[in-house]
Order: structure tokens, then sequence, then C-alpha cells
């Protein structure tokens, strides 16, 4: 089973996967978690060449660097342990992509979607959870001395990720399911032990 977690930066994506994945654990059942863009040396490697202020990245670069990393991520790692049994949680998949190098970017929204499951060879998510918080919010949650090359862009861009989101929630309600994000870290980490505990018992075992 693969969950996926999206949302803007600082919405508390890399704090809940840790809480979530000790709600799982505790319940007996083994988890692995991995980020993106990275989760593996290759991808790990692109990554940094991703978010480094250094380099000045075109779109259409961006996107292609982003499949690359993330093709090598699903062949390396997520199938094999997909294969082996593990729930398997990822912090950012290809939905980010539609938010941010579609929506954000400007580039083809059914090019961008056609892309993401070349790169995954037709994997999809079980579940997405999408915790939902404010462009304020999250910017009072980031408020660090140096951004990296994506969070750098203006407001513009990120409220444009924003409606990325809300619009595959609209898409496809079922597997993402929007998680209002901004009360404490406690109050969102009982909302998302909720969402998955529902998905859980409706997944075939
Ligand atoms: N519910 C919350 N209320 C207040 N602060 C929070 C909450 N959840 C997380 N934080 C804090 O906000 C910051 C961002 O959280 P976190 O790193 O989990 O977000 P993220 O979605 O993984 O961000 P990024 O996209 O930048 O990786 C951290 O300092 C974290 O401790
Ligand atoms: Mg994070």
């Amino acid at each position: 089973m693969l969950i996926t977690f999206e949302g803007i930066d600082g919405c508390g994506k890399t704090t809940q996967i840790k809480l979530l994945k000790e709600y799982i654990e505790s319940k007996g059942l083994s988890v692995v978690t991995m980020r993106e863009p990275g989760g593996s040396d290759f991808s790990e490697q692109l990554r940094n060449i991703l978010l480094s202020s250094r380099h000045r990245v075109g779109a259409r670069s961006e996107l292609m660097l982003f499949e690359a990393a993330r093709a090598n991520l699903v062949d390396t790692v997520i199938k094999p342990e997909l294969e082996r049994g593990k729930i398997v949680i990822c912090d950012r998949f290809y939905d980010s992509t539609t938010a941010y190098q579609a929506f954000g970017r400007g580039l083809p929204l059914d090019f961008v979607q056609k892309l993401n499951l070349f790169a995954t060879g037709g994997l999809t998510p079980n579940l997405t959870i999408y915790l939902s918080i404010s462009l304020d919010e999250s910017k009072r949650r980031t408020s660090r001395p140096e951004f990296d090359r994506i969070e750098k862009a203006g407001d513009e861009f990120f409220l444009k990720v924003i409606e990325g989101y809300n619009y595959i929630a609209r898409q496809e309600p079922n597997r993402f399911v929007v998680v209002d994000a901004s009360g404490s870290r406690q109050e969102t980490a009982r909302k998302v032990r909720k969402v998955f505990d529902k998905f859980f018992e409706g997944f075939p075992k």
C-alpha cells in the first residue's frame, strides 16, 4: 500500500509522517518512509541539483529532473518495498508535480499528468493525504534564514500551487483526502489517524 503526503511548504508533511509511522507501527505493521525528490542515492543527488539556488533551472528541465528522480525512486525503492508487503509512505509524490510544475510554473497539465504516470510506470498512490494550510500559515511555519530555489518563488506562484492541489481534490476525491492542517500538531495528527483508519478498514487484505 502506497500512501503519499502533499501540501505546500510548512504544512506539516514531515511532522505528520513521523507521527503516522509511529501510529501504524504501534499496530504491529511494517512501514517505510521516504521523501521526494530523493529517497534513493541517485534521486537524492538530483534533489541537491533541483533545490540548490546555484542553478538557473527552467520549467522544462525542472519537470524532467523531478520525473527522472521519481522514476528511479519507484523502480529501486518503492516497488521493491511494496512487493515485500510494506506500507510505504512518501513525503510528496506526483501530485506535487501537478501542483508545482503544471499549475505553479504553467506547464501543460495533460502533458505533466502523462509524464507523471510514465515516471511511475502507472503506479498510483492508494491514499494521498493533503495537509491544507493558508499561504500566511505556511510563511509563519517556514520562516528561516535560507530558502531553497523553489521556496524562493513568490506568493503568486504558491497561490497557483494551492489552486492546483484544490483541482486534484475535486478530480480525485476518493484518493486525495483533504485534511485541515491549520491546527496544532496533535490536532492534525488525530485527523490524519482517522483518515488512515477509515482507509485501512476498507483496504483489501
Ligand atoms: N500544526 C503545526 N502547528 C505549528 N507548527 C507546526 C505544525 N506542524 C509542523 N509545524 C512546524 O512547522 C515547520 C514545518 O513543518 P514540517 O517540516 O513538518 O512541514 P513540511 O510540510 O514537511 O515542510 P517542507 O515542505 O518545507 O518540507 C516545522 O518547524 C514544524 O515543527
Ligand atoms: Mg518536509
